[in-house]
C-alpha cells in the first residue's frame, strides 16, 4: 500500500506518479461508419453493401487509420502511390498529388514566376479556372482566340505578347489537344513559360508525346467529372526540380515537403508563403487506381470516335472540329459547326429524336464559364478589396498594363462556340453501337444538307 508521502514526493524523487494509468477507451476517429459511408458512394447493391458492413464489423480496428499524406507510418502512403503512378504512366520525373486542378494551376502559375506586373495568355475556349488562377497568382489573363480546333489559335499569340507576358497557358478542351508543336515554338522564341492546363483530356497526347509533359508544367483536374478522378482532386506534373520545389511551396507552404523542413533558404525564391492544397489519402487511394485505368480508357474513348468518323459522309453546310492530332485525341465528344444557328437547332433536335445524344449552346443560352467573355469575376475586373489586386495594381500599372476585356476580343471563339454540335460517346460502344449512331449522324445530315465529297473531311488535322 502506497503511503501519503509515497504519493506526495514527487515521481522524480522516486514517488508515486500521479497517472499511472488512464481509464477511458478512445474509439477509432474513423471506423466501421464512415468506412460504409464511402463504400455507400460506389453504388453498390444494399445487398453487397450489408455484406460489406459485416466483414468490416468483424475487424477490430485498433486506433484506426491515420488519413495523412505526412507522417502515416507506412513505406508509402496513398498520396506518395499516386505521385510515383503519375511519374511512372507520364514518364515524368515530378508529379504532385493535389486537391484539386485549381491548385494544381494555381502552383504551377507561381512556380513559373506569375506574380505582379506579369500577364500570361490564356484560350478564349477552356475553363473559368486557368484565368481565375492566374489572377489568384496576382498576374492579368490575357485572352487569345482559337481556332477550328477550339484550342488556342498559335497564329494569334505572338500580337498579343508584351514586356509583361512570362507564360502561355494553352488548356485542352474537352478531349481534344491543342496545336502544341505551334505554340511551343512561340514559347521558346519568347522565352516564356508553358503551363498546360490539361484537366479535360486527361490520357491526351500530342504526337506521340502525353499532354502535361509538353510545356514546363502540367496540369489535370482529377475530379468526378474528369476521366481519372475519385471525387475532387488535382495533380501536376515538370520535368524541372526548380519549378517542383516552387510548386510544393505554393500548395503547401509549411514546407513539409523539405528535405529539412526548417532548412534555411537553399537559393533565392526557394521560400514563400503558399496555401494549403494536400490531397487526401482517401482521394488518393481512389485515383491510384484510376490513373492505372486511364490508358485503357482513352483507348476505349478514342476507338469509339474514330470508328464513328471514319463512318461518316461529307456534307456542304457543316464543318467538323480540326483535330490537332487525330491519333492523340481523348475523344469522348464528336464536334462539328452547322453554317447557321437555326441549321443547328435542327440538326440537335433531329439527332435527339433518332437516339443520337447531341447538344448546343445557341446565343441565347445562359453564360457559360467555358467561354472568356462569362468569365466575370475576370471581365468585371472585380478584386476582393477596393485597391483591386491586381487589376490595378501600381506595378502593372507602371509596366505599362492596362487589363480590358470585350466580349468581340475573340471572333471566332464567340461564333464557334455558340454554334458547335456536341455529340456524346462512350467509351463502352460496342462496333454496333457505333454503327448505329454513324447512321443516326449520316441520316440527319442527309436530310438537312447537302452530300459534298468535297467538303472538309472529320479527320481533320491542320495540314487537312
Ligand atoms: C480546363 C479546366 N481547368 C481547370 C479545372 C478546375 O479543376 P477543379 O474543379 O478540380 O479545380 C477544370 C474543371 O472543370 C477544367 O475543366
Amino acid at each position: 500500500m502506497a503511503n501519503q508521502r509515497d504519493e506526495q514526493r514527487l515521481a522524480l524523487q522516486g514517488g508515486l506518479k500521479a497517472v499511472s494509468k488512464i481509464e477511458g477507451k478512445g474509439k477509432p476517429k474513423i471506423g466501421v461508419a464512415e468506412f460504409m459511408s464511402v463504400a455507400e458512394r460506389f453504388g453498390f447493391s444494399r445487398r453487397t453493401l450489408k455484406q460489406i458492413r459485416s466483414a468490416v464489423a468483424r475487424d477490430d480496428m485498433g486506433a484506426g487509420p491515420f488519413l495523412s499524406n505526412y507522417y502515416a507510418n507506412l513505406k508509402e502512403t496513398k498520396v506518395q502511390a499516386f505521385e510515383r503512378a503519375a511519374r511512372e504512366v507520364f514518364g515524368v520525373k515530378y508529379a504532385i498529388g493535389v486537391s484539386s486542378g485549381t491548385g494544381a494551376l494555381h502552383a504551377a502559375f507561381v512556380a513559373a514566376g506569375v506574380g505582379p506586373g506579369t500577364e500570361v495568355i490564356c484560350p478564349a475556349i477552356g475553363f473559368f479556372a486557368t484565368a481565375a488562377a492566374v489572377v489568384m497568382s496576382k498576374g492579368i489573363p490575357v485572352f487569345c482566340d482559337v481556332d477550328e480546333s477550339l484550342s488556342m489559335d498559335p497564329t494569334k499569340i505572338e500580337r498579343l505578347i508584351t514586356r509583361r507576358t512570362v507564360a502561355l497557358a494553352p488548356t485542352c478542351v474537352m478531349g481534344t489537344v491543342p496545336d502544341m508543336g505551334g505554340i511551343m515554338r512561340i514559347a521558346r522564341k519568347h522565352k516564356l513559360k508553358v503551363i498546360e492546363d490539361c484537366a479535360q483530356s486527361c490520357g491526351g497526347k500530342y504526337r506521340g508525346r502525353w499532354v502535361g509533359t509538353i510545356g514546363d508544367l502540367g496540369c489535370f483536374s482529377i475530379s468526378g467529372y474528369k476521366i481519372v478522378g475519385g471525387g475532387e482532386g488535382g495533380l501536376l506534373l515538370t520535368n524541372r526540380k526548380r519549378l517542383w520545389e516552387r510548386a510544393n511551396q505554393l500548395m503547401e507552404c509549411g514546407g513539409l515537403w523539405r528535405p529539412v523542413r526548417f532548412a534555411p533558404p537553399r537559393y533565392k525564391g526557394e521560400l514563400f508563403c503558399g496555401t494549403n492544397y494536400r490531397m487526401s489519402e482517401l482521394e488518393a487511394a481512389v485515383d491510384v487506381v484510376q490513373l492505372r485505368k486511364m490508358p485503357a480508357t482513352v483507348k476505349r474513348f478514342r476507338t469509339v470516335k474514330m470508328r464513328i468518323l471514319k463512318q461518316l459522309g461529307r456534307y456542304g453546310e457543316v464543318v467538323p472540329q480540326r483535330l490537332n492530332d487525330p491519333d492523340g485525341e481523348v475523344g469522348y465528344l464528336l464536334r462539328f459547326y452547322p453554317e447557321t444557328v437555326e441549321l443547328g437547332r435542327r440538326i440537335v433536335e433531329a439527332l435527339n429524336a433518332e437516339g443520337v445524344s447531341a447538344s448546343m449552346r445557341r446565343k441565347d443560352a445562359h453564360p457559360d464559364w467555358h467561354q472568356y467573355s462569362y468569365m466575370f469575376p475576370v471581365t468585371l475586373k472585380t478584386g476582393p478589396t477596393p485597391v483591386n489586386c491586381p487589376y490595378e495594381c501600381p506595378v502593372y500599372l507602371r509596366r505599362g498594363g492596362r487589363a480590358a476585356y470585350a466580349r468581340e476580343d475573340c471572333p471566332v471563339a464567340d461564333d464557334l462556340f455558340d454554334r458547335v454540335i456536341t455529340v456524346s460517346l462512350n467509351q463502352w460502344f460496342t462496333a454496333a453501337d457505333c454503327r448505329h449512331v454513324a447512321k443516326g449522324i449520316d441520316k440527319v445530315l442527309s436530310a438537312y444538307c447537302t452530300e459534298d465529297p468535297d467538303a472538309a473531311e472529320w479527320i481533320r488535322s491542320k495540314a487537312g
